[in-house]
């Protein structure tokens, strides 16, 4: 199947389509979109993507579910962090959240409408293993309605074992800096794998390593909220070993699905050509990717940021023999979370990396102070391809916070979104235009949720969530994304159905 070279989005024009190896292109698009009404021409005017890429939303158990003492959930770390004072916004928890473990028909219902062909979310560790050695079945069991429900409306699952809400009994062995840890998740993954395998096309076994072991270990900022970075290596070394045996288990139990790992991605840019703030950028780009992406697809760390850490640990007394094996075992695609860019000039003194970040313009920023960059993520995905993996690459993560209000007309407009949306799916299509290896984009997010440090003062979601009543109100943007996938359902079905598919929806 063929896809689209020119851009038909924001700033294209609807002539300007054109089709590589299509066979009946332009003239037969006319045809199923007469011009005459509003509807066609808001779908004419959208990005057209390949016939099997996905479309979906993310989410993450701890930050929707709530529920967090029910049917046998033990806690996690994240419940001990967030009941910290001073560790959240306001004190925010994830107790209620979106209240998603009692609502979730309703959420999946909304899936259905925004018409996505797959939903990202993780399962909650401490609801399925309670203690060392046992599984909660009742914990299982809510995973297993959700995936029914899923089901009912054909949308695939792209399940995550582990998006950050570690077990405390595991947190006080030591989390993640303790190696038993790697054990506890290969023999985790191997129950999900068990219960939910046969189910679930789609695996990811770690959410953001990056943020795991450095936001956790060596910044404090998320869970468990240490400061030490040589038990942040640690754990980051940690974490791909295990991320390696939960590959190794998935393949013993010859399922059919695919697995992978999820990153978080930046670009890094020198603020100036001066050799100091050159230097800053690799710097800043071995923190970032190059840690996890060497490892995992070359087998061994960088050796500058080997050095780098050494005053703090030496890595010889991390790695054990045959763990670069374990950790860079094949997967099938890589999961690329991308939010911005960076750019950044040498500052000595200034933290481990001795890197100073230069903010972006405050109007190309979103609510997190994230610079809005949406070039940045066509310019990763190629450096991906180019230098680390021909995998398919799946964007498992792309968003943006805004501060959003319901308006008086009872709904809430988000025009910075859906530019932002815009803009960056623009940016897939490029790479996909060009020949990129890219076959699905899940939003961050299905709804707004709980932020973690931030907790519920940022807003992510397609969907807004009025926290006091858990009512969910479309945002402009999921109705945006909505038609975005219609329009590309649209061809990808019958083209000679697609009349009656626009009439349906615009009357
Ligand atoms: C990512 C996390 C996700 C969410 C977004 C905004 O780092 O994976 O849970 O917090 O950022």
């Amino acid at each position: 199947m063929g896809f689209p070279r020119g851009l038909m989005g924001a700033g294209g024009t609807v002539g300007r389509h054109k089709w590589k190896n299509e066979d009946k292109p332009v003239r037969r698009m006319r045809r199923v979109y007469p011009v005459k009404s509003r509807g066609a021409a808001i779908l004419m005017n959208m990005l057209r993507f390949p016939t099997d890429f996905e479309f979906g939303v993310a989410t993450a158990a701890y930050q929707i579910e709530g529920a967090v003492n029910e049917d046998g959930r033990v806690p996690s770390h994240w419940d001990t962090f967030s009941h910290t004072p001073g560790k959240t916004w306001q004190g925010d928890t994830g107790d209620i959240a979106c209240d998603h473990y009692h609502r979730y028909r309703e959420d999946v219902q909304m899936l259905a409408e925004l018409g996505v062909q797959s939903y990202r979310f993780s399962l909650a560790w401490p609801r399925i293993i309670p203690e060392p050695g046992r599984i909660n079945d009742k914990g299982l069991d809510f995973y297993r309605r959700l995936l029914d429900e899923l089901d009912r409306y054909q949308i695939r699952p792209a399940v995550t074992l582990y998006h950050w809400d570690l077990p405390q009994w595991l947190a006080d062995r030591g989390g993640w800096v303790n190696r038993d840890v790697v054990h506890y998740f290969a023999d985790y993954a191997e129950v999900a794998f068990r219960a939910l395998g046969n189910r679930v096309p789609r695996w990811i076994t770690h959410n953001e390593p990056w943020c795991t072991a450095f936001l956790g270990y060596a910044l404090g900022e998320h869970a468990p909220g240490h400061r030490d970075w040589g038990e942040a290596v640690n754990a980051s070394h940690h974490v791909l070993v295990s991320h390696g045996l939960a590959v190794q288990a998935f393949r013993a139990a010859n399922l059919s699905g695919d697995i992978g790992i999820t990153l978080n991605l930046n670009v890094v840019d020198a603020a100036s050509d001066d050799p100091q703030d050159l230097e800053a950028a690799q710097r800043a780009d071995g923190f970032s990717n190059r840690w996890f992406l060497d490892p995992l697809f070359r087998g061994r760390y960088p050796e500058d940021m080997v050095r780098l850490f050494e005053p703090w640990v030496s890595l010889d007394t991390v790695v054990q023999p045959g763990d670069l094996k374990v950790l860079a075992e094949p997967i099938d695609f890589l999961g690329v979370n991308y939010y911005s860019r960076a750019v950044v000039y040498a500052k000595p003194g200034e933290g481990l990396l001795q890197v100073g970040h230069r903010p972006a313009p405050a109007d190309r920023v979103t609510d997190m102070g994230w610079e809005i960059h949406p070039h940045s993520l066509y310019r990763l995905l190629s450096r991906l391809q180019r230098e680390y993996t021909r995998l398919p690459l799946y964007i498992t993560e792309n968003g943006a916070a805004f501060p959003d209000r319901v308006a008086n007309d009872g709904t809430v407009h988000d025009p910075e979104r859906v530019q932002f949306l815009q803009d960056h799916f623009a940016a897939a299509h490029r790479f996909i235009a060009e020949g990129g290896h890219l076959k699905g984009y899940y939003v961050w997010s299905l709804m707004d949720n709980f932020e973690w440090a931030f907790g519920y003062s940022k807003r992510f979601g397609l969907v807004y969530v009025d926290y006091p009543t858990q009512k969910r109100i479309w945002k402009d943007s999921a109705r945006w994304y909505q038609k975005l996938i219609l329009a590309n359902r649209a061809r990808a079905m019958d083209l000679e159905n697609v009349d009656d598919h626009h009439t349906g929806e615009h009357h």
